[in-house]
């Protein structure tokens, strides 16, 4: 193999990965990759003389950086759950290379002041690369335009169910104008708000279990549909959020036009089951329901209908969490175990590495126009996940770095671990341990590119 290097041959490099097992959205092969200039320079066949550092990976995966486009990081507002420092430490231990974080904050972050704040506070701070989404309201649906169009913002969101915080669109009318507002694909958190309200008696006191009973997979599908009809009248993309039921992902077949779709890990790897052994620990919107909605979502991860995996990152503290059902917040945190909970399922044989790779890196960058992330190219970032796929190891709540501290996969032995995290070319995470001081900076998009 020759070396596709385009620019003077006498060139150095910063790093080069060597002896890895790179997979990348055109399939799989074992190309040295170099890096200079915090950019994927070089790859193929490089004289490892040129580089000033050499990362030998034999033994390991390279895969595109992993992009986690759904967490919640609570800063401003809770940090006493998670802090964007935090939240992107448990990022970058996990494997994830950037993240898009949620407006569910105090404020919401939904004017161009909550949004620069937010890109201050995580400038020099955060581990890996970042986008905040804007929350879509009733107030600001003038703005939208220019809001969803500003450098750092993923989108918009809207929640149309009601979950942690106070953003809340829930009406028709309300949906279409922001829809009508927006050219990016915008987000939303799909559950029918009339009928969360008219089954709010059938949740059980001290009974998580009951969850999943009051915000039923009908209120899920309801939603769905109806932003996919309102999204439709008014010639608008959109991407639901944490797809919970199989019923969505058979509706979904037929509008795949104008809707693409997360699915989560905990949605995948958790049932109702579960909720006898951790309780509100396992309380989350949309619920965490039966098996036969988990197959119907692993088909959506087999027939293509979900283009993304987000891990929903959403932390409280245990003495939150310990609350009485339903006065228990939802939410479980997710982000630093992404990355290992599913490779456990590519060991498992439930998806190909390819697919992992298709749903985590090609796929965001696809949906969401995101700019030089999302493959391993020359001229692209120099962002990877490099796993060793042949490692066992247990999940524990003393290993999550969330200001939170748990996650419902204590004890949790998986077949698959991330052993480095490169962000630009930095090493921001090896072997377990913080290798680089934080250096994210905001995810460029094509449709947002800064002027200048
Ligand atoms: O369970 C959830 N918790 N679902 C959401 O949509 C919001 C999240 C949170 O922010 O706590």
């Amino acid at each position: 193999m020759t070396t596709n290097e385009t620019t003077s041959d006498k060139s150095t490099y910063e790093l080069l990965f060597r002896n890895g097992t790179v997979v990348n959205h055109d399939g799989v092969g074992t190309p040295d990759i170099a890096v200079r200039n915090g950019r994927i320079a070089a790859t193929g066949d490089i004289d490892p003389r040129r580089a000033d550092r050499v990362v030998d990976c034999t033994g390991l995966h390279i895969l595109p950086g992993v992009i986690d486009s759904q967490v919640h990081f609570r800063e401003p507002g809770a940090e006493h759950k998670e802090d964007l420092e935090t939240g992107s430490r448990a990022a970058v231990m996990g494997g994830v290379t950037a993240v898009f974080e949620m407006p569910n904050t105090k404020p919401t972050t939904t004017s161009a002041e909550a949004l620069a704040d937010k890109i201050k506070r995580a400038r020099g701070r955060m581990h890996c690369d970042f986008a905040f989404w804007v929350g879509g309201t009733r107030d600001n649906v003038a703005d939208i335009p220019d809001l969803e169009r500003l450098p750092g913002a993923a989108g918009i969101k809207v929640f149309i169910g009601s979950s942690t915080g106070d953003l809340l669109v829930e009406d028709d009318a309300g949906i279409a104008a922001i829809l009508g507002a927006t050219r990016r694909r915008a987000a939303f958190h799909a559950e029918d708000e009339m009928r969360l309200n008219d089954r709010k008696h059938l949740r059980v006191p001290g009974d998580a279990a009951s969850h999943p009973v009051w915000r039923d997979a009908t209120a899920a599908l309801m939603a769905t549909e109806r932003l996919v009809r309102i999204a439709r009248s008014k010639g608008a993309r959109i991407h639901i959020l944490h797809i919970s039921t199989a019923e969505e992902i058979a509706y979904l077949a037929d509008h795949k036009d104008i809707v693409t779709a997360e699915a989560t890990p905990h949605h995948l790897t958790l049932s109702a089951d579960d909720y006898e052994r951790l309780g509100t620990k396992l309380q989350m919107n949309p619920p965490v329901r039966d098996k036969a909605h988990q197959a119907g979502i692993w088909q959506g991860i087999a027939n293509g209908v979900i283009d993304v995996l987000g891990s929903d990152h959403a932390p409280h503290t245990l003495e939150e969490k310990a609350k009485p059902y339903p006065e228990s917040p939802s939410g479980m945190t997710g982000v630093q175990t992404l990355v290992p909970i599913m490779l456990d399922h590519v060991n498992a044989g439930r998806l190909s590495l390819e697919r992992f790779v298709d749903l985590t890196s090609a796929g965001p960058a696809r949906l969401f126009g995101i700019a030089r992330k999302g493959r391993i190219a020359v001229g692209y970032d120099a962002d990877f996940t490099i796993v060793d796929l042949k490692r066992r190891a247990t999940i524990t709540n003393g290993w999550i770095a969330s200001r939170a501290g748990w996650t419902p996969y204590d004890g949790k032995r998986v077949f698959g671990w991330p052993v480095g995290t490169v962000v630009r070319g930095r090493q921001v995470m090896w072997e377990g341990e913080l290798a680089a001081p934080s250096g994210g900076e905001p995810v460029l998009f094509s449709e947002a590119l800064p002027r200048g």
